[in-house]
């Protein structure tokens, strides 16, 4: 179901798939038309949302629970629909999202071992109408998704030799990653009118360009087109 006159993209996939990349070119190219824009990301997007992100990536409320966790990342999604991407959608913009329901489906339903009928309730009342127009999901080995993201920790914040942070999710098994990459598999093939599967694995301006080619035909036309300004 649409919101508005805007269009709402999310971006989904396993770590180190390179979405934060993609939002910006396809921004970039977005903009280019004459598209007003909003490039976002969960957990987080808003202020109320931000101030959930911490404690949820740190791990601060991992030994509350995998439902603790869900019920937080629930109530950041809420905010941040109602906050901000509402609003967007409502005013015309192209909204792109980096991570949405699908991650919450995957890492807290399918390998937090969720019942799908808590994870069905909090979605509901998190995203309150708001589904995505379209989601992308960028496919990859997890092993090679997990070396990129080290080899990131490395440049950012490790000098030679000294083991680098990642975040509560980054550190679990290869397997429990293996697990979400067939997760956001099965969404897709149960959703194929909203999902589309995009290889990951190809050089960034390859990815680049498959993505445009599934976002351009969705852009507004005519009466419903976005403004020319830029949000962000
Ligand atoms: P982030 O640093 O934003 O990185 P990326 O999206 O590039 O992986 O980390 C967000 C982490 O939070 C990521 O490991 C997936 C996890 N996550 C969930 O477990 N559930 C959710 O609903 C969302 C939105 C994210």
């Amino acid at each position: 179901m649409s919101v508005g006159k805007g269009l709402f993209v999310t971006f989904e996939g396993g770590e180190g798939a390179g979405k934060s990349t993609q939002i910006r070119l396809l921004a970039d190219s977005l903009r280019e038309r004459g598209c007003a824009v909003l490039s976002t990301r969960e957990p987080g997007g808003s202020p109320g949302a931000e101030a959930v992100r911490h404690v949820l990536l740190s791990g601060a409320a991992q030994d509350f629970g995998v439902r603790m966790e869900a019920m937080l990342f629930a109530a950041a999604r809420s905010d941040h629909v109602e906050e901000l991407i509402r609003p967007a959608l409502l005013s015309g913009t192209v909204v792109l999202c980096d991570r949405f329901m699908d991650s919450s489906r995957v890492y807290q339903g399918v390998t937090g071992n969720l019942e799908p009928p808590f994870i069905e309730a909090l979605e509901r009342v998190a995203i309150n109408g708001v589904v995505p127009d379209c989601t992308i999901i960028f496919d990859l080995p997890a092993s090679v998704g997990l070396d990129r993201v080290r080899r990131r920790a490395i440049v950012a914040n490790a000098p030679a030799g000294q083991e680098v942070e990642l975040d509560r999710f980054e550190k679990e098994e290869l397997e429990t990653h293996e697990k979400r990459r067939e997760a956001f598999l099965d969404i897709a093939r149960a959703d194929p009118g909203r999902c589309h599967i995009v290889d990951a694995t190809v050089s960034a301006s390859e990815i680049a360009a498959a993505v445009l080619a599934i976002v351009e035909p969705l852009l507004p036309k005519g009466d419903n087109a976005p403004e020319t300004k830029a949000a962000t």
